[in-house]
């Protein structure tokens, strides 16, 4: 299993991922630190949410995931030190007991309602902020770096 296991969202401010199940992700200002932190590794991805990718993540191996596979499975099947999870909402939720990181980054939105960071009752998570990248300044898009406390 890797050691590292990421969770990589950019988020409203009230905490949605997406406006509805079937959104294509044109908000997001922060494609290319998508790009730059996602290229060269492994990123699991949800059937809805693959379904709405315009293009293939070139340079990355995807694995999709669907409700018969096993999250442990899966990550047991990777080699790599550093995998990410990358949606959507129901993804995020069943791989959430295995986060290592929380990368959020959130956009001057609020949705009031549509997919949930956490789209599926999860157990509590504890955090621990480990660092802030500042990504535009200008436009007030930063990510936030969290470490997942193991108890
Ligand atoms: N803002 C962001 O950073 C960001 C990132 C990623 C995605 N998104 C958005 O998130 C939306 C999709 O999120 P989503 O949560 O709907 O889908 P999703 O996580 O992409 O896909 C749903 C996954 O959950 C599985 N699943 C497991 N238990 C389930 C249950 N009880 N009910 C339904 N599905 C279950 C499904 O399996 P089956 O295949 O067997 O149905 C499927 O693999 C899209 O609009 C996408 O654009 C936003």
């Amino acid at each position: 299993m890797p050691e590292e296991i990421i969770l990589i969202a950019a988020v409203t401010v009230d905490g949605f991922i997406a406006r509805h199940n079937n959104e294509i992700t044109n908000w997001t200002k922060d494609l290319k630190l998508f790009k730059k932190q996602t290229l060269g590794h492994t990123v699991i991805v949800g059937s809805n949410t693959y379904d709405t990718l315009l293009k293939d993540l070139p340079g990355r191996k995807i694995i999709k995931y669907s409700r018969t596979k096993d999250p442990r499975q899966i990550l047991m099947s990777i080699r790599e030190k550093r995998c990410f999870v990358i949606g959507g909402g129901k993804t995020y939720s069943k791989f959430s007991s295995f986060l290592t990181h929380l990368f959020i980054t959130p956009h001057p939105y609020v949705f009031n309602k549509g997919v949930r960071l956490f789209d599926l009752r999860i157990k509590e998570l504890r955090l621990k902020f480990e660092s802030l990248n500042s990504f535009d300044k200008k436009e007030g898009i930063f990510q936030y770096q969290y470490r997942v406390i193991k108890s």
